[in-house]
């Protein structure tokens, strides 16, 4: 029997992250997601969620920044907002050879992917530990395990996730907060659509046993039940969901 907790999604609004959200709405939590900007796009996507019954909140973060991390989390505590369930799934690409890779898009997928973990979970894991439950899922990637021609920003960084999520469960282990990672494989999401189709042909999917790219809501399924009471063994995990690909 779940209850009704709080969870909070970085990168809420992209192709993963929504269905994550839907998948933890499902599963009976309030939901919280954060997108970079809260423009008109991301106000009608609340629109469509909360006149389809789900009246999910949205918070505008950079999760690379630490200032606005912070301030999200002195935000949410105003707003009478204790965050439970922690996924951390903003991300970003910016696929080049290391030889031709500006040093901008280093930095720009270490920050995003990487740095972001310790500035969205430092300040959350507080409440977490005072309450004595919490989960939190960090998004990685099977890149991050086998690698990939044109990410070695993206595989060091969804590398490094995992290297925080072990410490981080060693940490909190005993204070009822579990930490995992969950490393889906290429999915059906504007991130893969960006990989030039005769790459993506020729070279992607001859690598992925089942044959077909994944859907966000099967990884979904997946964050909801690590997200759920039965799974409170479940620490320092990395839970891999690829097709068979690695
Ligand atoms: N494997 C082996 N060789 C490859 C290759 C590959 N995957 N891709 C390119 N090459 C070879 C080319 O054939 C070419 O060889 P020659 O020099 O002998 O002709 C050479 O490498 C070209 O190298 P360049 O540095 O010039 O590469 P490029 O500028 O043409 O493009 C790239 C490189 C941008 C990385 C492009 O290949 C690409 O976009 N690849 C896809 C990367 C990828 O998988 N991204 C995943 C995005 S989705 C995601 O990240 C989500 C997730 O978690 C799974």
């Amino acid at each position: 029997m779940n209850s009704t907790r709080t969870a909070l999604i970085t990168g809420g609004t992209g192709a993963l992250g929504q269905a994550i959200a839907l998948a933890l709405h499902d599963a009976g939590h309030r939901v919280i997601v954060t997108c970079r900007q809260n423009g008109p796009a991301e106000q009608a996507w609340l629109t469509e969620h909360t006149e389809a019954g789900r009246p999910f909140l949205l918070y505008a973060v950079d999760v690379a920044d630490y200032d606005s991390c912070r301030q999200l989390a002195d935000t949410l505590v105003a707003d009478g907002h204790s965050v439970d369930i922690l996924v951390n799934g903003a991300g970003i690409t910016r696929d080049a050879s290391l030889r031709k890779m500006p040093r901008e898009s280093w930095s720009a997928v270490l920050r995003t992917n990487l740095d972001s973990m310790f500035n969205m979970t430092q300040p959350l894991i507080e409440g977490m530990v005072n309450q004595g439950w919490g989960r939190i899922v960090n998004i990685s990637s099977v890149n991050g395990f086998k690698g990939a021609f044109g990410q070695t920003n993206y595989g060091a960084a969804k590398a490094g996730v995992h290297g925080f999520t072990k410490s981080l469960a060693l940490e909190v282990a005993r204070k009822g907060v579990t930490v995992n990672t969950v490393s889906p494989g290429y999915l059906d999401s504007p991130m893969v659509d960006a990989v030039p189709a005769d790459v993506l042909e020729s070279q992607i999917l001859p690598q992925i046993p089942l044959g077909r790219l994944g859907q966000p809501a099967e990884i979904a399924a997946l964050v909801a039940f690590i997200c759920s009471e039965p799974a409170a063994y479940l620490t320092g995990s990395n839970v891999e969901m690829n097709g068979g690909m690695y």
